[in-house]
């Protein structure tokens, strides 16, 4: 049985966040050190959101009410990939079970394939249009699935952005969406307070 508490008590530190109109560099500083915080236990993910499918899986765990930001679980069988994608908002990456690498990929014809990141449990990086905005990302492990925690500074399974052919360069627009259609209740406190 998954204990949700720590999901609700990032997304009201996040949303405190938002509240003070924080800059991305806060988001990717004070964002980060709570991502890394959340993903130092991994006893709260809800079952239903760590399922792997027949292609990567995309579960939105939140969603801002005013989409300042969301936070979503991916969740890699063996030996799947995303194309090559852009984001087009700011983006933390956490990793929580297994592992991922994440490769950059710089525009150009063809395009060049830059840093590559071994992503292991515990670890937090970012994306943004000012850093690194353009990656393709993969599980690591041939045999089992690898789950992240991803926070982004928007709705965004509906926000229009783009993938690439890294051959040709070629740019076509893409809204992600996710696989769930329903969100996880955080909202169920009875058990805390029955106890009180
Ligand atoms: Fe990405």
């Amino acid at each position: 049985m998954t204990d949700i508490t720590p999901l609700r008590d990032f997304i009201r530190a996040m949303t405190r966040l938002a509240d003070e109109g924080a800059t991305e560099s806060r988001w990717l500083t004070e964002g980060a050190a709570l991502l890394r915080q959340l993903i130092a236990n991994d006893t709260w993910l809800p079952e239903e959101c760590a399922q792997p499918g027949p292609r990567y899986r995309q579960y939105l765990l939140h969603c801002d009410p005013m989409e300042r930001f969301c936070v979503v679980s991916f969740v890699w069988g063996p030996g799947q990939k995303t194309p090559v994608h852009n984001h087009t908002v700011w983006g933390l990456v956490g990793m929580l079970r297994g592992e991922e690498i994440s490769t950059e990929v710089k525009p150009g014809v063809p395009m060049a394939f830059g840093q590559v990141d071994h992503l292991r449990p515990g670890e937090v990086v970012a994306v943004s249009p000012n850093l690194t905005d353009i990656h393709v990302v993969e599980n690591a492990l041939p045999d089992r699935a690898s789950i992240s925690i991803h926070v982004y500074g928007g709705n965004i399974g509906a926000i229009a952005r783009s993938v690439f052919d890294p051959v040709t360069g070629a740019q076509k627009r893409f809204v992600s969406g996710y696989d769930n259609a329903a969100v996880p209740n955080l909202w169920d406190r009875s058990k805390e307070m029955r106890a009180a």
